[in-house]
């Protein structure tokens, strides 16, 4: 008997809504039809503002969680028309959401996705699990990242110690020993996310493609020691970070303490080297006997960042998750269907040794469908 969830994605790039149907009544989950619906420009620009202190922040997030409510249960539509499969037979949908704000640290931590539930409950005529990192902070952990268990699932007990790196806006690992089930994982830091906001800045382009501009230019290396000198690097784990901490903002504050002109290129091929080199330390540092590194994430089309890494982790290899049959563009879609079939079976979906969380927690909030 076909399990069918579906999983609806979209990071902190925000670049599109990913959806995945996915077949999870084995163990191996099988993707049976996947849909990318890029955010148009104005909805862009709204996530965008929102991740920082803005002007009517409280009803600005209203309306667009709604709004994004609506476009995740439009793309759920379109997925399934397109793979002709009746929404009556789908079991659940796993959404994401949008976030907005992640503030893991400090007092009443907290961290708000959008998107609204009951808008994709509604209109999709599908049970709709979402909020799935409060419970986790209830229990006293970031609430991030929440793949790795799915990482586990998925890629785990292979009898090597394996590293799935995810590089979406922000990097993060999950750690898989060979030998133990004690999983670690953390977000590294930033991914794409600072080298698509400096071609967006400067060179009119959502992103690198293929890192061939970064490639080009030359790394500063005295940039870079100043980068890598931001404490973020040096904290130990449990830790989550994302885009309302390293931002252009970020950046310009080093750059402002070297007092010096730079090549928007060079600065390019510099923010490169730092996604590489932070992922790399943070393997090398904490998961150190890694022999195989599976990459997904729309990190896995800039061949450059991919070589600098090869490079950077010597003996190591480095593949992505195609390796063993899982296309690496819809990993992290296909781990919140997942996420959502462990809370439809009330069974827990974060990993305390990861999040820093006191127990094992079932993730999410399940909107009911009204079928008609
Ligand atoms: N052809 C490409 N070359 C280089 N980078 C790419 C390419 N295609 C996508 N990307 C990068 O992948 C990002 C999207 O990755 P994704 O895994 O969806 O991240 P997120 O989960 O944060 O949304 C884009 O913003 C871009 O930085
Ligand atoms: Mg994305």
């Amino acid at each position: 008997m076909a399990e069918y969830y579906v999983g609806l994605m979209s990071g902190t790039s925000v670049d599109a809504i990913d959806a995945v149907l996915v077949d999870l009544a084995e163990n191996a989950p099988k993707i049976l039809q996947t849909y990318s619906y890029p955010f148009p420009r104005d909805v862009h620009k709204e996530i965008i503002s929102l991740c920082e202190i803005t002007d009517n922040e409280i009803v600005r997030t209203g309306m667009l969680d709604m709004q994004l409510g609506h476009l995740f249960a439009n793309a759920t539509r379109t997925l399934l028309a397109n793979a002709d499969v009746d929404p009556s037979t789908v079991i659940a949908i796993g959404s994401h959401g949008q976030t907005i704000r992640h503030q893991p640290e400090g007092d009443h931590p907290f961290s708000l996705q959008i998107g609204n539930p009951a808008i994709i409950a509604l209109q999709t005529g599908i049970n709709t699990v979402a909020d799935f990192r409060n419970a986790d902070i209830a229990a006293g952990g970031q609430g991030a990242p929440l793949v790795p268990a799915f990482h586990d699932q998925a890629f785990g007990s292979s009898g090597v110690n394996r590293v799935i790196l995810n590089i979406g806006g922000i990097a993060n690992i999950t750690a898989l020993p060979a030998d133990t089930h004690q999983v670690t994982g953390f977000d590294t830091g930033p991914g794409n996310t600072l080298m698509d906001a400096w071609m967006q800045e400067y060179f009119n382009a959502s992103y690198d493609d293929g890192g061939r501009l970064a490639h080009q230019g030359t790394i500063n290396k005295a940039l870079l020691n100043s980068l890598l000198q931001d404490p973020y690097f040096a904290q130990t784990p449990p830790k989550s970070t994302g885009r309302e901490y390293f931002n252009l903002s970020w950046l310009s504050d080093y750059l402002e303490q070297l007092d010096a002109t730079f090549e928007p290129q060079n600065i390019l091929s510099t923010l490169t080297e730092l996604s590489a080199l932070t992922i790399a330390n943070a393997i090398n540092q904490h998961a150190p006997a890694t022999t195989e590194v599976l990459v997904c994430g729309g990190g896995t089309k800039n061949q450059y960042l991919l070589s600098r890494l090869s490079d950077l982790l010597g003996t190591c290899n480095v593949d992505t998750t195609q390796k063993y049959g899982l296309d690496p563009d819809w990993v992290e879609a296909v781990a919140f269907a997942w996420l959502a079939k462990q809370a439809v079976e009330g069974k827990p979906g974060n990993i305390p040794s990861v999040t820093g969380a006191k127990y094992p927690v079932v993730l999410g909030g399940i909107y009911k469908a009204l079928k008609t």
